[in-house]
């Protein structure tokens, strides 16, 4: 996701610009830039790096215009650079526009825009905008942005400044969020409240398929399916620092939250349209390649491991070939079984984790060809690796994974099916059911996240006072316990251990004493009988079970001390929705313990050094 900022108004632009996108730079850090509109001309400034290189660039000349956009960007398609910061010109530098979202039809409409003469400079899929309403332009921004949005495919949030309108600002909105701060005689547009609560607390939020006009004398004008419509403006009370929130008193809340947002930007553009296969444009595999693979390898540490052991499974099920996963300090040292006949998938939310990049050089070394799943763009991960798919979680601040890992699993899940097709492991009509669930899993994600949260809030009272927690599963759910406990001590400090249900009582179940919190896993219904021993077993010795598991579980929920129920979905796919409900448990008891959930002590957001 990226920072937008729009002002037109009596004030100078070029101040509010910079104080807008300073408070949004945490959507976005890869480059910046603004346009204003100053002398008849529109003055572009753009510099690769924080919103601080902008600044350097401005040098203090704030000049006097009174109108203006900015951007502070989160790369998705074009590396990190000057020339692929926004704001982007039509050919006659008389339009500029900025974006935040991925439009997934733009190389079909520059190649449509380069055959009537367009000239593009930038490898942006936002650059296409500018040209799009330059096509469309004959004295009506509204209505060229109106022609302009109807081509698009894709999600955007989107912001027009035109040297010929130049009292107008005119915007666009789908999958991505734009806000309108109404002022005394001045208007703002932002990607979210945290850049106006400043200036204003009086907010319009665009609706999907929203138009807006803002025009200073006349105010705003918004429309849907080209007919005007109403949007309320609501009163914001929140301080700043709760602005950047989203309203959540900590980034790892929302980026909880986001996950829905973040699975559906995931999905976008990679689910084919009859539901039957998948499509990701990033893979060349020849069929006799993928006929050569023998082995995968798939290499990550914490959060991205243990989605990588969810990955793993699935392949095996469906490609029927062996999946080894490895934590990547581990990797180097075990002379792994890796060739030329091997797919290494190395996974990194940030794409710079040190043991993991040392791991897919290992394993370059060795002949494999590898994909990597990271959430930067251009990251070190994703440069050196052959291909990436990326997650498009986007930033993901707090240092407790969350919306990454749920990412990464769709990813993993992705890849499988793809390969699955490919390697005539599974047809269409076999893969239609598990992809048509994926494709709805940012709404079940919803469900999960508005069903459950007052449940395990109260749940976690029950955990923060104890210096031992377990997790048990079997199978996925082995796997989802991992990163369950792994969320609990990262930002709790409680001590959690995450145990393979079986495992139990061949040791540990002699740390159980009475009251001990143990969370178990049962979405797997051809393991519940087995679950419901191992429940019965540590309810023999008066632990409290808090079972986690899908509808009709009666069996697991009359041996639990309660059970969290979430939406049905194929066993195959639970991880997707097991794993919201450990997230809120570790964030709710790190709250009540009263930690310091966003930087939790002795932790780095990435791991750079051995
Ligand atoms: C996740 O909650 C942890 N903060 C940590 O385990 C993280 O997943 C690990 O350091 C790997 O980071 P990466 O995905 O950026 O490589």
């Amino acid at each position: 996701m990226c920072g937008i900022i729009g002002y037109v108004g009596p004030r100078l632009a070029v101040p509010i610009l910079l104080e807008g996108l300073k408070a949004q730079e945490y959507r976005g850090y890869d480059s910046a830039g603004i346009a204003v509109l100053e002398n008849d001309m529109i003055r572009l400034i753009r510099a690769q790096g924080k919103i601080s290189a902008l600044e350097e660039r401005i040098g203090g000349e704030v000049g006097t215009a009174t109108v203006g956009i900015g951007h502070t960007r989160w790369a998705t398609h074009g590396r990190p650079s000057d020339i692929n910061s926004h704001p982007h010109l039509d050919c006659k530098s008389e339009i500029a526009m900025v974006h935040n979202g991925i439009i997934e039809n733009y190389q079909e409409l520059r190649d449509w825009l380069i055959e009537r003469g367009h000239v593009f400079a930038s490898q942006t899929d936002t650059e296409t905008l500018p040209h799009l309403v330059e096509h469309y332009y004959n004295g009506d921004l509204l209505a060229a942005m109106m022609q302009t949005v109807a081509r698009l495919e894709g999600s955007y949030a989107t912001v027009a400044l035109c040297k010929h309108d130049p009292r107008r600002l005119v915007a666009a909105r789908r999958d991505n969020p734009l806000i309108i701060g109404i002022g005394e005689g001045e208007y703002f547009f932002a990607s979210d409240m945290a850049a106006l609560i400043q200036y204003t607390r009086n907010m319009l939020v665009l609706q999907n398929g929203d138009i807006a006009l803002i025009d200073e004398e006349k105010g705003v004008s918004v429309y849907n399916d080209g007919k005007p419509v109403t949007r309320e403006t609501i009163y914001i009370d929140w301080d700043k620092d709760a602005a950047q929130k989203g309203g959540y008193e900590h980034f790892m809340l929302k980026e909880i939250h986001e996950q829905p947002w973040a699975l559906g930007q995931t999905l976008r553009g990679r689910i084919a349209a009859d539901e039957r296969d998948i499509e990701l444009k990033e893979l060349d595999f020849s069929t006799e390649y993928l006929r050569s693979i023998n082995n995968i390898a798939i290499v990550a540490c914490g959060t991205a491991y243990h989605a990588g052991l969810v990955g793993k499974k699935a392949m095996e099920s469906m490609l029927r070939i062996p999946v080894e996963v490895d934590i990547a300090s581990e990797f180097q040292y075990r002379d792994p079984i890796i060739d030329r006949h091997t797919l290494a998938i190395i996974i990194s939310q940030s794409g710079e984790t040190m043991d993991t990049l040392l791991a897919l050089r290992e394993c370059r070394k060795r002949g494999a060809k590898i994909v990597a799943i990271c959430n930067v763009l251009d990251s070190t991960i994703s440069r050196e690796a052959d291909y990436v798919l990326y997650t498009w979680a986007g930033p993901e601040i707090a240092v407790a994974s969350t919306k990454a890992y749920i990412t990464q699993l769709m990813v993993l899940y992705m890849l499988t099916f793809y390969l699955a097709r490919r390697m005539g492991m599974k047809s269409g009509d076999e893969l239609q059911p598990l992809i048509s669930q994926l494709y709805r899993l940012p709404e079940k994600v919803g469900q999960v996240l508005d069903s459950c949260e007052t449940e395990i809030e109260q749940a976690a009272q029950q955990l923060k006072d104890w210096s031992d927690v377990f997790f048990i599963g079997r199978g996925y759910d082995y796997s989802v316990a991992l990163e369950g406990a792994l969320k609990l001590k990262e930002i709790s400090y409680i001590h959690a251990e995450a145990y393979a249900a079986g495992e139990l009582k061949h040791g540990t179940i002699a740390l159980i004493e009475p009251g001990i919190p143990v969370i178990a896993l049962a979405t797997q219904p051809a393991m519940h009988p087995r679950m419901v021993s191992n429940i019965v077993e540590l309810k023999a010795r008066d632990a409290h079970v808090i079972g986690l598991s899908f509808g009709g579980c009666q069996d697991v929920m009359e041996v639990c001390d309660q059970t969290l129920v979430l939406p049905d979905i194929d066993p195959l796919l639970s991880p997707m929705l097991s794993v919201v409900p450990l997230q809120l448990l570790a964030y709710y008891a790190a709250v009540a313990r009263g930690c310091e959930v966003d930087q939790p002590r002795n932790l780095a957001k990435s791991v750079t050094v051995l």
